[in-house]
């Protein structure tokens, strides 16, 4: 065979015509920046297992994020957490108007106005003492979680994050019904402008460790498979999103990102709103733990792992990455 018709390297040649014809493009205004907060003063507290990332203390939490909008890095999705003997039954911090998470989003926003996005993890399992995201129903032998018991809280913890300000709540719980629900709470009380991120398609996941080391939030009794997604799954992804979608999602989530590029794709095609990939915390500590044994380069993982997420169809990416890239310019 000789030089005739179709040869794919003519336009791989240089950085510049590769530049030309790439089709994926990461940016900072499509990544938002997960932070944990912790109920002290003046603290930066590392969690085993989660390199760089840390338990912020308001104080402190706002000076980084002064430094990431320095960066350029805008959008910040904030956990709460009760200490253990604060947790009850029913996580009745969570929806405590002075609670840790509704105080650092009326900080914020004071401090930050809309210079910044700020969205809030709305779920019951950072302050439940069984760690389960719904509330739980027990006989002697057996727990079970509650669906529709659960949607109250659930909607009470939404409407106290938008009176603090939040701009976009995010109910991670998996409860059915509950993004109808918390629409319902916002609008009903003059809330109407504060959006939806729905975590549509959230699967049970090993993914997730490291998030529960920082949270305390590993659930007692059972696993989440009873409100989470069967990882063997796809097409019952698309009746979450229909009945999100349906309920009034702004935004809708696939979770993890990386083990499930293919719901992402099928979103993306079907998905008259935006949709968002939260690459959780395992999937950032593969690379951490893979880069510190000097077997790949950190950076190039990353950006490779985030910009097939993107390529995938994902318009948003949750990533403890973003504050690197914004920090150190990887996309420059
Ligand atoms: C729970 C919640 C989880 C994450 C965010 N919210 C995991 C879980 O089901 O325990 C995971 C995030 C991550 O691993 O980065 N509502
Ligand atoms: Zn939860």
């Amino acid at each position: 065979m000789s030089g005739h018709g179709a040869r794919a390297r003519r336009l791989r040649r240089n950085p510049i015509i590769r530049d030309l014809v790439h089709e994926t493009d990461l940016h900072l205004s499509n990544l938002v920046q997960p932070y944990f907060l912790a109920a002290q003063k003046n603290v930066k507290e590392p969690i085993t297992g989660f390199t760089g990332v840390y338990r912020w203390s308001l104080d402190l939490l706002s000076k980084k994020i002064e430094i990431d909008l320095a960066n350029g890095l805008k959008n910040f999705l904030l956990f709460g957490a009760a200490h253990s003997e604060k947790k009850d039954e029913l996580g009745t911090e969570g929806y405590e108007e002075k609670g840790l998470l509704p105080s650092a989003i009326r900080t914020l926003k004071e401090r930050f106005s809309d210079s910044i996005v700020l969205i809030s993890d709305v779920c019951l399992c950072p302050y439940t003492s069984h760690g389960h995201c719904g509330l739980v129903k027990r006989t002697t032998t057996t727990l079970e979680i509650d669906n529709d018991s659960s949607l109250q809280p659930l909607g009470e913890m939404a409407l106290v994050h938008a009176r603090s300000g939040v701009d976009i709540v995010a109910p991670s719980d998996m409860m059915d019904f509950r993004i109808g629900h918390i629409r319902e709470v916002l609008d009903n009380n003059n809330f109407t402008q504060t959006a939806i991120m729905a975590y549509t398609a959230k699967y049970a996941s090993s993914y997730y460790g490291p998030f529960r080391e920082a949270l305390g939030s590993a659930p007692q009794g059972i696993d989440r498979s009873t409100y989470q997604m069967d990882f063997r799954n796809s097409t019952e992804a698309l009746r979450e999103l229909e009945t999100d979608l349906a309920e009034g999602a702004d935004i809708v989530m696939v979770k993890p990102a990386l083990a499930y590029l293919d719901v992402i794709r099928e979103f993306k095609e079907r998905s008259p709103v935006p949709v968002a990939a939260y690459s959780v915390s395992a999937e950032y500590q593969m690379v951490k733990v893979l880069s510190a044994s000097g077997l790949v380069d950190e950076r190039k993982m990353a950006l490779e792992n985030l910009t097939a997420i993107r390529r995938s169809g994902a318009d948003i990416i949750i990533t403890y990455f973003a504050e690197f890239i914004a920090a150190e310019g990887w996309l420059k």
